[in-house]
């Protein structure tokens, strides 16, 4: 039966306070999986996990800091018991021209983006093993949240790009090194998303934005759980290595 196909196992999901995040954890608590959401808004996080009931377990953590991912790893497999799937979800997008631009908005994106998700990647992982090894479905999964500009890099946004192509090549070498193993490395590329991800841009920057997009119909956030939850729903021998989703009507 579809809706328990997740039944027994345990997911993770950083950024889990808003947007793909608390979408993505919906979906997976849906499909039978318990889920731990992972962010720093803890009243964001908390109302969740009120919302999906006793299979969420709240931890406010900031992934940017090393103990706080691996204190975040190491609550919910304590907790929750077992990790079968990572959503490395959690990012920034702080997009602008590279000349004069705020250094602390690059510090930012590393420190989140990159380190962050390098952090988790690397707490998750010998769990992730262990539940490909002995889990109720005998395979597991990170799944890395990248971008279009993961792909496709684009003038005035050389940091986010850069970022999300780490992203990129950083899972295609663990897939290649861990899926003999039975976890599953997969990436995930959407396109223009509504969500508040670029909220925290300067005002000239939305307004770029804004004008980049025009009204074009966005994506929603449900949208991009339906892509994971496809991905972790798979048998255990197939692997969705890549997935790119841009709404119908987004050109590059
Ligand atoms: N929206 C789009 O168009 C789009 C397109 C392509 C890719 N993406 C990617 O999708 C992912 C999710 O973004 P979104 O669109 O859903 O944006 P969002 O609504 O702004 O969500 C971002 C999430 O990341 C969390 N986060 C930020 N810094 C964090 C930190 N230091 N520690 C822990 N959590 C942190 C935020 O939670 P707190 O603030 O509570 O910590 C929030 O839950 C990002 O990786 C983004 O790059 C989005």
């Amino acid at each position: 039966m579809v809706l328990a196909m997740l039944e027994g196992t345990v997911a993770l999901v950083t950024g889990a306070s808003s947007g793909i995040g608390e979408a993505t954890a919906l979906r997976l608590a849906e499909l039978g999986a318990s889920v731990a959401l992972v962010a720093r808004r803890r009243d964001r996080i908390e109302d969740l996990a009120g919302r999906i009931g006793d299979r969420a377990l709240a931890i406010e953590a900031d992934v940017s800091l090393k103990v706080q991912a691996q204190r975040a790893v190491e609550q919910t497999v304590s907790e929750l018991g077992r990790l079968d799937t990572l959503v490395n979800n959690a990012g920034v997008m702080l997009l602008g021209p590279v000349q004069d631009a705020p250094l602390e908005e690059w510090e930012r994106m590393l420190a989140v983006n990159v380190a962050g998700l390098l952090y988790c990647a690397h707490a998750a992982l010998p769990h992730l093993l262990g539940a490909a090894q002995d889990g109720p479905r005998q395979v597991a999964d990170m799944v890395n949240i990248s971008s279009v500009a993961g792909r496709v890099a684009r003038l005035g946004s050389g940091v986010y790009n850069l970022t999300k192509h780490g992203v990129g090549a950083f899972s295609e070498s663990l897939r290649q090194e861990v899926g003999g193993r039975h976890v599953r490395v997969s990436l995930v590329e959407p396109g223009a998303v509504e969500t508040e991800l670029r909220s925290h841009n300067r005002p000239e920057v939305q307004e770029q934005i804004a004008q980049r997009f025009g009204d074009i119909e966005h994506l929603q956030a449900p949208d991009i759980a339906d892509a994971i939850a496809y991905i972790v729903t798979r048998p255990r021998h197939v692997a969705v290595n890549e997935l790119l989703v841009r709404p119908t009507e987004q050109q590059g």
